[in-house]
């Protein structure tokens, strides 16, 4: 491609971004804007515009879903300016990296993409006992290969947070595979289900959130080594060559520890915990579980994990818990009217909002 056709595309894919992505519409410089921009030098990825500005959308989405109750709380400004290399970016390279190859899974098993369709070539085979694989299977190989493609190839130079951020891809995109869902239709004699056939789709993003979230908590501190990464946390007196051996495709990896993320850094796109929301036990009691808090939690931790947010949030920074009453109206006592009405009521309940407040501060 010559170097004019090269500069219009760049030019027509920020164009794209800019207008019809908000969350794009204060990128100056990300990873984010890197793999886009990137990912305009080879042929045919300006057919993937959509679904990877949509994968990305959907991965910042559930980042800060994953990290709502969290110091670091995935804030716009450090996802897409950040150019650290610490465990928080190692998750957001990785949420990124999944959510479009999820995206671009999705996108091929509807049909979107004239390239790709249903992955069949397993149908027909057993695949255990009493099942074979037959249907549409999602085609992961086309979206791993594309997603690495595009996001892969937007990192030009060798240094360590390059090496870093494709690893993180590479973790990102294995999380997708790892999650994958089998579904089963039953077949046989009026519903006698002795035989099967079985297919392999991705489930719902936050399955991929969760177990990109629970890598996190185990992301490995590497060095870089002779354009390398090798494990940093091991015990110096093992040999280095095992180390790098033993570093796992699947996990997260970060190069820097993490800054204080209690106090506002605005240089590196940090907010501080300084008048976030929180909560207490008695805030998300095991009686209310229709909050619409924790309905969606999918794992128990994260109950335990928000409850004890204003613990984390405020106290372990040095801050003190402000509570203040809050009028809540919403509708309720709902009866159907004949015909054809709803009639509800209005009903008021008050609740306790707490925040993190600085000591002596006269907010
Ligand atoms: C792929 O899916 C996303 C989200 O579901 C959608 O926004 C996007 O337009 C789709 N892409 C194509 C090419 O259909
Ligand atoms: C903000 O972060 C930068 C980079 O880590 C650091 O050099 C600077 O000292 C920090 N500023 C404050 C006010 O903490």
């Amino acid at each position: 491609m010559d170097i004019f056709t090269a500069v219009v595309r760049h030019l027509l894919l920020i164009a794209v971004l800019l207008f019809n992505v908000p969350v794009f519409q204060a990128i100056i410089w990300s990873p984010a804007s890197n793999v886009l921009l990137a990912g305009s030098k080879s042929k045919s990825h300006v057919t993937y515009v959509e679904s990877v500005s949509a994968g990305i959308q959907k991965a910042v989405q559930e980042c800060q879903y994953q990290f709502k109750w969290d110091k670091w709380n995935c804030p716009e400004a450090s996802v897409f300016t950040n150019t650290q290399a610490t465990r928080e970016m190692s998750f957001v390279q990785a949420i990124a990296s999944a959510g479009v190859m999820y995206t671009l899974t999705k996108n091929c098993s509807q049909g979107s993409f004239e390239d790709c369709g249903c992955d069949e070539r397993r149908n027909g085979d057993t695949g255990g006992e009493g099942w074979t694989w037959g249907g549409c299977s999602d085609n992961v190989r086309f979206s791993e290969r594309m997603a690495s493609e595009i996001m892969d190839d937007s990192e030009e130079s060798q240094d360590a947070i390059t090496v870093m951020n494709l690893h993180n891809n590479e973790a990102g995109r294995k999380t997708v595979k790892q999650t994958l869902q089998r579904s089963c239709k039953c077949h046989g004699v009026s519903g006698s289900c002795s035989l099967q056939t079985c297919w392999n789709h991705v489930g719902n993003f936050r399955v991929v959130g969760d177990e990109i979230k629970r890598k996190y908590f185990k992301a490995v501190r590497v060095d870089f080594v002779s354009g390398k990464l090798i494990d940093g946390n091991r015990p110096e007196d093992r040999p280095r060559a095992v180390m790098t051996a033993s570093l796992n495709r699947r996990d997260l990896v970060f190069l820097d520890q993490s800054p204080d993320y209690c106090r506002a850094n605005l240089t590196i796109g940090i907010t501080g915990t300084a008048g976030r929301e929180c909560m207490v036990r008695e805030d998300v009691g095991d009686s209310s579980p229709s909050s619409s808090l924790t309905e969606d939690s999918t794992t128990p931790s994260s109950f335990r994990w928000v409850k004890q947010s204003c613990s984390r949030l405020c106290r372990s920074c040095g801050m003190e818990i402000r509570q203040t009453e809050v009028v809540i109206t919403s509708s309720c006592n709902c009866n159907f009217v004949w015909c054809c009405q709803v009639k509800c009521d209005t009903c008021r309940r008050t609740v306790t909002r707490r925040t993190c407040q600085p000591i002596g501060s006269l907010l």
